[in-house]
């Protein structure tokens, strides 16, 4: 079963960016993590990243059709974003949501997420370990 995994803005420049925050494991990284994750647990990944939001509710979209799941970091959307709650809310399969960061940690405006009134469950503060974690998961839940 396919999992597509969304990042959003910002996110292509991980390792890069603030590593004293998000760390120095780039996206590729993390896209070969998730890659060695899925395959023992019987799942297929497939990776989007934008920096837009409507090429997230795009992506969203078409996961309608092709996946049993979502990971969806949508990095300050989702602090923004009632579109891709909205999105969400039209996929019926499960979705995870993933910080890098403890968002609970830092500036107020970080604590308050549109997506987690859609997901499943929410990962933050486990660095990038956050998408195999949500993946491993997705592997129990989608066993069953
Ligand atoms: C983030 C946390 C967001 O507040 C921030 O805007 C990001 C990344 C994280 O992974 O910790 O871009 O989603």
């Amino acid at each position: 079963q396919l999992i597509q995994i969304i990042n959003g803005p910002n996110l292509n420049l991980l390792g890069k960016r603030q590593p004293a925050i998000y760390g120095h494991e780039t996206l590729d990284d993390v896209a070969a993590a998730c890659t060695a994750m899925a395959g023992p647990l019987g799942l297929s990944c497939a990776f989007f990243q934008s920096n837009h939001e409507g090429g997230i509710i795009d992506c969203i979209h078409a996961a309608r059709e092709t996946a049993a799941g979502i990971v969806i970091n949508p990095g300050a959307y989702t602090h923004t974003s009632v579109a891709i709650l909205d999105a969400l809310n039209a996929f019926e399969g499960l979705v995870f949501e993933v910080h890098i960061s403890n968002v609970h940690k830092r500036e107020s405006f970080r604590h308050h997420s549109y997506v987690s009134l859609r997901a499943d469950g929410v990962i933050a503060g486990f660095g990038t370990e956050g998408y195999t974690l949500a993946l491993r998961r997705l592997g129990t839940l989608l066993a069953k």
